[in-house]
Formats: C-alpha cells, structure tokens, sequence
C-alpha cells in the first residue's frame, strides 16, 4: 500500500505542477515508472479476475477496494511514454507507440474509460456485477498490448 499511496501522490502533484514531458529526470526512469505502474496495476487487476473467474471466493470489500486501485493506476503510466522514451533494450513498448500516437492515446481512453466502469461495477457489490465488466476491461489490456507492446 505504500508504493501504490506514494504514485498516487506523485501523479497527483506532478499532474498538477509540471508539463508531461518534464515529470522525469531520466528516459529510465519514465520506463521504470510506467513498467512499475502497470505491474502493481495488473496485481490488482489480477485478484478482480480471480473472483470473476471464481478461483477465489467473491468479497465484495475487497473487490471494491482493488478496482478503486485499479482505477487510480490507469490514470499512471500515460505521461511516461513521452517523447525520448522509446529506448530500445529496457521497454517492451514498440515503436509504434511513439509512431502511431493517437492510436495509442485512444487505446489508453478506452482502457480508462472501462476501468472506470469496472469500479462502478465492483462498488455494486454483487459478484454479477463484476463479471459482467470485467472481461470488457482486460479486452482494453490486451486490445493495446496487441498492437503496442512486443511479445
Ligand atoms: C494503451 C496501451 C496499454 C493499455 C491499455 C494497457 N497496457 Fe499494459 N503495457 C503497455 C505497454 C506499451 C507496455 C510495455 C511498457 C514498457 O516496457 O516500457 C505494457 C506493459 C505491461 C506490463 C508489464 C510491466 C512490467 O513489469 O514491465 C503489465 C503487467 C501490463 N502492461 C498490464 C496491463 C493491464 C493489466 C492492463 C489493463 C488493465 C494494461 N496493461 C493496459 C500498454 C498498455
């Protein structure tokens, strides 16, 4: 929970007090951001698949509280893909990401858009709820990993 509180701070003051391209020190350190970003995101993307694909019990606390995690992290990785970032060696992003941008942008739209609908969906507190939303969520993952990001 620290990790997750201290990104959550981090996006919040850098989203309001710099531009994108000047959140990061180093190219490195925006591709550890958003790797990092991704992997605690899809930690918790994880355990909501586990209760809609019942191999663990539904509880609908927990459930609420992952997709308000997960919610807030799909707003994260964004803003390090800038420009200088697409070093070839330490990503797995493919260069159409840069090549290919609005394409992308619009892919990470979609991926918020229906994250926001799943957390809704979990707050609903039924695991029907859940299920219902869930595979259109992590269809918006692998839709952009696709096309984005190397095997
Ligand atoms: C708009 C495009 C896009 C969407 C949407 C997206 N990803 Fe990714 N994801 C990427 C790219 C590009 C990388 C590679 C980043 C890099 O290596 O620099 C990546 C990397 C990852 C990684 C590997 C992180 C690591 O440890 O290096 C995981 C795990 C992951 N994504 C999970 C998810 C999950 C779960 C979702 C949906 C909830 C998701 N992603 C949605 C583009 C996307």
């Amino acid at each position: 929970m620290k990790v997750v509180a201290s990104l959550v701070l981090a996006a919040s003051l850098s989203a309001v007090a710099f531009p994108a391209a000047a959140q990061f020190a180093k190219a490195e350190d925006a591709v550890k951001y958003r790797q990092s970003t991704m992997f605690v995101m899809s930690q918790h993307f994880g355990r909501l698949g586990a209760m809609a694909n019942g191999r663990v019990a539904f509880d609908a606390k927990a459930a609420a509280e992952n997709a308000a995690i997960v919610e807030t992290l799909s707003k994260l990785p964004w803003a390090a893909f800038g420009p200088g970032t697409d070093m070839e060696g330490n990503t797995k992003a493919l260069p159409a990401v840069w090549k290919d941008n609005a394409k992308f942008k619009e892919a990470s739209e979609k991926m918020m858009g229906e994250i926001a609908k799943l957390n809704t969906a979990a707050k609903a507190g039924t695991l029907d709820a859940l299920k219902a939303q869930f595979g259109n969520a992590g269809g918006t993952c692998k839709g952009c990993h696709d096309n984005f990001r190397a095997k």
